[in-house]
């Protein structure tokens, strides 16, 4: 038995975060758990919401609210959400958790000790109005190089000319529209994750199972991006962590905070703590989980993001915990996603277009998406949500092929044999043709699964339910009851063991049906098939079950038009 630890990159706190959102890290981190804890391994799986920053003020400031009050409402919403779509964590915690705030003072303590950071004087607008300073991309003024009258302080949108606000003209906050704005010196912390290229590098290279997503972005952050420039972290915001100097005040920082993403990726281990704290735990519960020098040495650590999160996973994270030069837990394996696009364009939260993750569990059940999402993950490339690739996907894998065959056996047998798996017959060529292809096939999807080949893993499963389709199909118990109702019997005895065999196998792609197929079959075994043949024995005749309710109803084409249009970004 192996010890899994997974992450899914923690989500922003302001706003609900659409489809792509889910299948660009969450959801895949969720089917690798739970198959993982189907194989038998011990797992951790963590997630969080992501509360600091500027985004975070200023939507609880648009919804009238306190920012902590914001983000512990918030907080509330996705964790609800992430329920709904049957996110199986271990623990959702929140990256402003004391235990974040602790562990992230000890960071910086640690690096400040070991010579990694640096205190810069910087000159910075201050917005009187607002009363705050302002992050550059929040003052806005005419471009000095087109004119252009909404160019934003770090780059002018008209025509893409990289400024820094001091450069335009007419500059005014963008948060209030003040012109009244004043330059004003302060300090700030750098940390001087150069003096790390070296080590990141030979760390990279060591990587050489990483998928080429993952790595060609650290590479190339690594050598022709400025990805690796010393950077700041703090800001003068009033929501995040304090800077403190692990437990000991900074001098000179009174009033900072440190930037969202030094503080988030800490999350990722606090949460850990959060856990233990939340469940009645000690420490050396969670750092058998996080700490080499605690247990962690022999725990797989893999993290799900989509591929704008890669830099700070490949290349900052890592930077914080090697210049800590204590034993935390570095990441194994990085999987990486591109993006999810939305029939024809992207999606947009400022014009509602596209499918957000509260309005899709309100249309369907989480397993329609989960089926649909998983088996587009846009792994090699960016993939698109279209209503018609929906439609058609959900009604032929999830209603014609595996609903059908549920509903056609179960059914089936009720009427001729009673609620109960039939006795008499044996196994024929059929059958063994049957096991033979099933046993590939399911090491097929192992192997799959192993690697988090999202979509080659759900065309596997897919074509697992075609077999036990095509097997019924052609083996026609209906047919074959008239003149041999004891080979008719086998036949119906062999596919109900299919049902919970599926309900098995699918369990990390579609939960809830898995769990109503088990329920029907009325057996709590899930377990894996290692032997298929042994497997398709594990209901014996006379067990009973029961005709379970339709499993996956169709989508009509009125549905689908109607959703298209409501989702379409073109009216509120
Ligand atoms: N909130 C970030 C995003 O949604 C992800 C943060 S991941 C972590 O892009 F590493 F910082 F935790
Ligand atoms: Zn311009």
């Amino acid at each position: 038995m192996a010890r899994i630890l997974i992450t899914s990159a923690i989500p922003y706190i302001n706003g609900i975060k659409h489809l792509g959102n889910l299948v660009g890290s969450q959801l895949p981190a969720d089917l690798y758990a739970r198959y993982m804890r189907d194989r038998g391994h011990e797992v951790m799986f963590l997630c969080a919401t992501d509360e600091h920053g500027t985004p975070a003020e200023l939507a609880a400031a648009k919804a009238g609210q306190p920012v902590d009050e914001f983000c512990r409402e918030m907080h509330a919403v996705q964790s609800k959400i992430g329920d709904g779509f049957r996110l199986s964590f271990d623990h959702f915690g929140r990256s402003s958790s004391p235990e974040n705030h602790a562990l992230t003072q000890h960071f910086a303590g640690r690096l400040a000790d070991n010579g990694l950071i640096e205190e810069v004087s910087e000159s910075q607008v201050y917005s009187h109005a607002d009363k705050r300073f302002l992050p550059d991309r929040y003052i806005e003024g005419t471009c000095p190089n087109c004119g252009y009258d909404k160019a934003r302080g770090d780059q002018c949108e008209n025509c893409t000319k990289q400024l820094d606000p001091t450069d335009l003209i007419e500059p005014r906050s963008a948060i209030s529209g003040s012109t009244d704005l004043e330059v004003r010196e302060t300090k700030h912390l750098y940390l001087r994750q150069s003096k790390l290229r070296d080590t990141l590098d030979k760390w990279i290279d060591s990587k050489t199972d990483w998928p080429i997503l993952t790595t060609s972005i650290a590479k190339k952050w690594l050598h022709d991006g400025d990805g690796l420039q010393d950077r700041g972290i703090t800001r003068d915001l009033d929501w995040g962590v304090p800077v403190k100097r692990g437990a000991d005040n900074w001098p000179g920082m009174e009033g900072k905070v440190f930037y969202v993403w030094f503080d988030a990726p800490i999350e990722y281990i606090a949460c850990g703590a959060e856990w233990a704290k939340a469940n009645g735990k000690t420490d050396a519960d969670w750092e058998r989980w996080w700490r080499t020098d605690k247990g962690a040495d022999d725990v797989r650590y893999v993290q799900f993001m989509g591929k704008d999160n890669v830099p700070f996973h490949t290349l900052s994270f890592p930077a914080t915990i090697m210049g800590s030069e204590e034993p935390w837990k570095l990441v194994d394996y990085i999987k990486s996603f591109n993006y999810l696009n939305y029939d024809g364009g992207q999606f947009s939260t400022s014009q509602g277009r596209g499918v957000f993750q509260d309005q899709a569990l309100d249309i369907l059940p989480a397993d329609y998406w989960r089926w649909w999402l998983l088996s587009h993950a846009p792994e090699s490339s960016d993939s698109e949500f279209t209503w018609e690739n929906f439609q058609t996907s959900v009604n032929k894998d999830l209603a014609d092929v595996l609903g059908n065959f549920v509903s056609r056996v179960t059914k089936f047998c009720r009427s001729k044999f009673g609620e109960e798996v039939p006795a008499g017959g044996s196994n024929g060529p059929a059958e063994e043709k049957l096991i033979a292809e099933l046993t590939k096939r399911i090491r097929a999807y192992e192997t799959h699964m192993d690697a988090m080949e999202v979509r080659k893993s759900a065309a596997e499963l897919r074509a697992i339910w075609v077999a036990g389709n095509e097997y019924l199909q052609s083996a026609a118990p209906w047919a074959l009851f008239k003149t041999d109702p004891e080979g008719a019997a086998a036949v119906v005895r062999l596919s109900l063991n299919l049902i919970r065999l599926y309900a098995a196998l699918s369990e990390p792609f579609i939960p809830d049906a898995s769990a109503a197929m088990l329920a029907a079959m009325k057996t709590g075994d899930n377990s894996w098939p290692d032997n298929v043949a042994e497997a398709l024995t594990a209901l014996p005749a006379s067990h009973a079950f029961e005709v379970p309710d339709v499993l996956f109803r169709k989508i009509t084409d009125e549905e689908r038009e109607s959703w298209q249009e409501r989702f379409s970004g073109t009216r509120d």
